[in-house]
């Protein structure tokens, strides 16, 4: 699984980029807003996607900021020829749906990426919240398509929430202890923590049992993945899925399980897949057992 880093902060992306484990970067207007606050005035934003295009062999996603056909179409090429030149190495992000109120149309994302991809420009299809619209972003040639599994981890969890009077912290797919208590209630023994990712992630039966639980079938982000994967195994699309909106290491594991292509995953999500506290506690005792006859050796 190849791994992208989903920040427009230089010093994250430079950070895994000298791990040796950065394939590419996804950005959105938002995280280049942050990105600014964070490096504060004066620094020219130009010169700053310069270096991190520069810093990245992989591709590189850059999102367009309007709705409409015409200027989704006039922004890409604008972003494609400014700085494709740098690394050769920018993908677009268009959103797969610009609809955000009445009056506006369902269809000129989808459009956008019809056109760009035919014009050679690569397209990553953003905002993807269903199975059906990566089909359709495939189908009109996206060369990536961006899944968000922790926005309908959001979606589900609020609905979730608000049916059992609960607020569930972000970060929880939905709550695991309505799955576990229905599934210890079916087998009659408790559960142990083993079982858990299969009740929840792939039991899709126990969350039938509760229509509020889903979204349009749909259990938890990673139950959209694991959909969108299937599609496109099913019919051997060349798009390329990017795992998007993660939130925890725990879904980048279920991201890696199932075969995702890529998985875009915030700089502190990077940094927890590295950490076990019994790795530490190893390293201490290692470290506390080395003998200074070994420690001569050592010093070559
Ligand atoms: C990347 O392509 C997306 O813009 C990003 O993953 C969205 O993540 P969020 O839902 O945590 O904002």
């Amino acid at each position: 699984m190849k791994i992208f880093v989903d920040t427009a902060k230089k010093d994250e992306i430079k950070e895994a980029e000298s791990w040796g484990i950065l394939d590419g970067v996804t950005t959105n207007p938002s995280l280049i807003k942050k990105a600014v606050e964070t490096a504060g005035k004066g620094v020219s934003l130009e010169d700053y996607i310069k270096d991190i295009l520069r810093t990245v062999e992989g591709p590189v996603s850059l999102e367009v900021g309007a709705s409409s056909l015409e200027e989704m179409i006039s922004e890409a090429k604008v972003l494609y020829d400014k700085f494709n030149p740098i690394n050769d190495n920018v993908v677009v992000k268009i959103p797969v749906n610009t609809y955000m109120c009445d009056g506006d149309d369902n269809f000129s994302g989808i459009k956008a990426t019809k056109a760009l991809s035919d014009q050679g420009i690569p397209v990553n299809s953003t905002l993807i919240m269903t199975p059906n619209q990566a089909l359709m972003a495939a189908k009109a040639g996206a060369a990536y398509v961006s899944p968000f599994v922790g926005r309908i981890d959001d979606l589900i969890r609020k609905r979730i929430g608000l049916k059992r009077g609960k607020d569930y912290p972000k970060g929880t797919y939905y709550p695991e202890e309505l799955a576990i208590r229905v599934w210890e209630n079916k087998l009659g023994r408790f559960i142990d923590e083993q079982e858990i990712d299969n009740i929840i992630y792939r039991d899709h039966e126990i969350m039938k049992l509760f229509d509020w639980a889903n979204d349009n079938g749909i259990f938890s982000g990673i139950d959209m993945l694991w959909s969108v994967k299937k599609v496109y195994d099913e019919y051997e699309f060349d798009t390329e899925i990017i795992a998007a909106s993660i939130r925890t290491a725990r879904q980048v594991r279920l991201c890696a399980e199932m075969g995702v292509d890529i998985a875009t995953i915030p700089f502190s999500v990077i940094e927890k897949m590295m950490i076990h506290r019994k790795t530490s506690q190893g390293m201490k005792a290692f470290c506390d057992d080395v003998i200074p006859e070994y420690q001569e050796i050592l010093k070559g």
